[in-house]
């Protein structure tokens, strides 16, 4: 949540920062802001997306080859121009940017205040630069050593970037909890809160650790921690290319995503299964085999779609290595106390790896000992970094805060590791082996589905102006289900529900009625009969049946209003074939509300905060 991104070198500051806050604009987008230093620190801020700053800023043209910019998710104060990023001291000698939240900012401000200091937003960021100017009126040496004493009275999570006026060859960067990313480039540096504002530029990067400090200048950078103890960098390089992060001829990226996932699942496949026998390896698991083959349950923790594939997970762990799982939404976990062994297994599902609530479970976890791993996406990412083994989903850069590649990938993961964690403990069947060789047919088979684009848009047409939406699945199509019904909420704003489909009458069957639309997944597998029953009482009470079926189904043909096939294929696998027409549907409506579906509003697509 928020973006930023600072730079520093001999090229002009201002069009890379605004390039760089477009490629973070999906981690918020209530407004937007940069700070650009020549002599004295202008600031630039407007409420709304990047392209209302890069209006207000017109040809303003300031000449500064250092600057700093930010996009926010509004937490403390209103989006408005007032409360967007930078913030400056009330001296005018410090700008900051800052992803997070500092939560004794209340404490922090009434100490100020006692000592005369005025504010003008409503923001805990506003706080933390007052701060700074306060101990660099207290005698402070220099402007780091101001901001790291303003650090340690700060309570919270920060990513930050630090200009001073009177120190103008030089950003401040620290983190604590939100993500920092350090581009190296000749004689010129750039930070970001993530790789994408880096790669045009540079391929070598530095992950500012925890609790990390860097001063950039124009002729060199120092690595250090919060506690002034210097630290050796370790410099990476990354391999993220320009078009995976552009819409290569979409106009969305969230269409660009639901129709790259033949590659995006074959990816996450790759090298994976041996196509002749169907075995598993797992290159990342290699390591904790033993603590898998003798655990003695498995929990996943995740948030949004990430906990949706949990769902499924749960599944096929059960099914395939007949381990016991618990999957729990890491924001309830982490709160509730719960019960942790040394031998249990916590796995955090995360596309982004720095989800606030993830990253602090999986702290939980680590702390009573267990086995902890992840299910990530972005590669480096502090999820990522902080497990102790884990595979990557390899789905590729996922732009849309809507979900769609990334939760196909999330399910193809955990389907291998659910078979690989089966073979070490002595469950694998012949079955499951031959459904792992069907897994390398799943990509012709979505590429299949997505020919289905046409009609679902007309599906679409027909439920446009619906105010509620019903989704019922049964088994792995539950899941499916509650993530068609967020993909609708999210990005057209209508209000959607899912359910497993049994349940139907225990509450949801009151809502029935023609203005009801009913979403059912009812693939041919051992719950089909009952799910039919299920359809037959809504179509009995005049709801509006659309149906995700599997090829060739003539018995729902002549119930449903719509019927959408997907080819057949192992039932252990459906979930990667039904939700994609889920997927596709929103998209359509969406679209035809006037909605934006790449920044759906009040969403982000990287919740860094708590
Ligand atoms: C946000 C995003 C969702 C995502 C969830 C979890 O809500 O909008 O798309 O599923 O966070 O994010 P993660 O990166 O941990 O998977």
């Amino acid at each position: 949540m928020c973006g930023i991104v600072g730079y520093i070198g001999s090229q002009q500051a201002y069009p890379i920062l605004i390039e760089g806050l477009k490629r973070l604009e999906y981690r918020g987008y209530d407004s937007a802001g940069v700070a650009l230093q020549n002599g004295k620190i202008h600031v630039y801020k407007k409420r709304g997306k990047v392209v209302e700053l890069e209006n207000f800023v017109g040809d303003a043209g300031v000449n500064a080859t250092v600057g700093m910019g930010h996009t926010r998710w509004a937490t403390h104060g209103e989006p408005s121009d007032l409360n967007s990023h930078p913030h400056s001291s009330r001296s005018g000698k410090f700008a900051l940017i800052h992803n997070g939240i500092i939560e004794n900012y209340a404490v922090l401000k009434e100490k100020l205040s006692r000592h005369g200091y005025t504010f003008e937003s409503a923001t805990d960021t506003e706080v933390l630069v007052q701060l700074i100017d306060f101990f660099s009126n207290e005698g402070a040496h220099n402007a780091e050593e101001a901001v790291r004493l303003a650090l340690h009275e700060v309570v919270g999570a920060y990513g930050i970037v630090v200009m001073a006026s009177d120190e103008p060859d030089q950003l401040i960067v620290a983190r604590k909890g939100s993500p920092i990313v350090l581009g190296i480039g000749e004689g010129e540096y750039i930070v970001a809160s993530d790789a994408a504002p880096i790669i045009a530029y540079t391929k070598d990067v530095i992950y500012l650790e925890e609790e990390g400090m860097a001063i950039l200048r124009k002729d060199g950078y120092e690595i250090k921690t919060i506690g002034n103890i210097p630290r050796t960098p370790l410099l990476e390089r990354i391999e993220m290319e320009l078009e995976t992060i552009e819409k290569g001829g979409y106009d969305y990226f969230m269409l660009k995503e639901i129709m790259e996932q033949p590659r995006s699942i074959a990816e996450s496949i790759r090298g994976r299964v041996n196509k002749d026998n169907g075995v598993v390896w797992l290159g990342g698991l290699v390591d904790v085999q033993d603590r898998l083959r003798n655990a003695r349950r498995v929990i996943f923790v995740a948030c949004g779609t990430s906990w949706h594939a949990g769902l499924v997970a749960e599944y096929l762990f059960e099914d395939f290595a007949r381990i016991p799982v618990e999957v729990e939404y890491a924001s309830e976990f982490r709160y509730r106390n719960p019960i942790i062994y040394p031998d249990d297994v916590v796995i955090a599902i995360s596309q982004s790896g720095e989800t606030a609530d993830t990253l602090a479970a999986i702290q939980l976890a680590k702390e009573a000992g267990a086995l902890v791993m992840g299910v990530v996406n972005v590669v480096g990412s502090s999820i990522a970094r902080g497990t102790e083994a884990g595979v990557y989903i390899h789905a590729g850069p996922e732009i849309g805060v809507a979900s769609t590649k990334a939760f196909t990938s999330q399910v193809t993961v955990l389907t291998l590791m659910a078979v690989y964690i089966a073979q070490l403990r002595g469950t694998a069947t012949p079955e499951m082996r031959s459904a792992m060789k069907e897994l390398l047919n799943v990509p012709a088979l979505v590429e299949k589905i997505l020919e289905s684009n046409d009609y679902i848009h007309s599906i679409a047409e027909e439920f446009r102006d619906a105010t509620n939406f019903l989704y019922l699945g049964r088994g792995l199509n539950f899941p499916v289900a509650l993530e068609g019904a967020l993909k609708l909420k999210e990005i057209s704003y209508i209000h959607a529900e899912g359910y497993p489909a049994a349940e139907m009458k225990h509450g949801p069957i009151a809502l029935i009625d023609a203005n009801m639309p009913v979403m059912f997944i009812a693939t041919k597998d051992e719950s089909y009969d009952k799910i039919v029953s299920n359809l037959q009482e809504v179509v009995t009470r005049g709801g509006r049946v659309i149906a995700v079926v599997s090829e060739g189904d003539t018995n729902i043909r002549d119930l449903a209003e719509f019927v959408i096939e997907v080819p057949q294929t192992n039932p252990l696998l459906t979930p990667l074939l039904t939700v994609i027409p889920q997927q596709l549907l929103s998209y359509h409506i969406a679209m035809m509300r006037g909605c934006d579906v790449d920044q759906p509003r009040n969403l982000a697509k990287s919740v860094t905060v708590e």
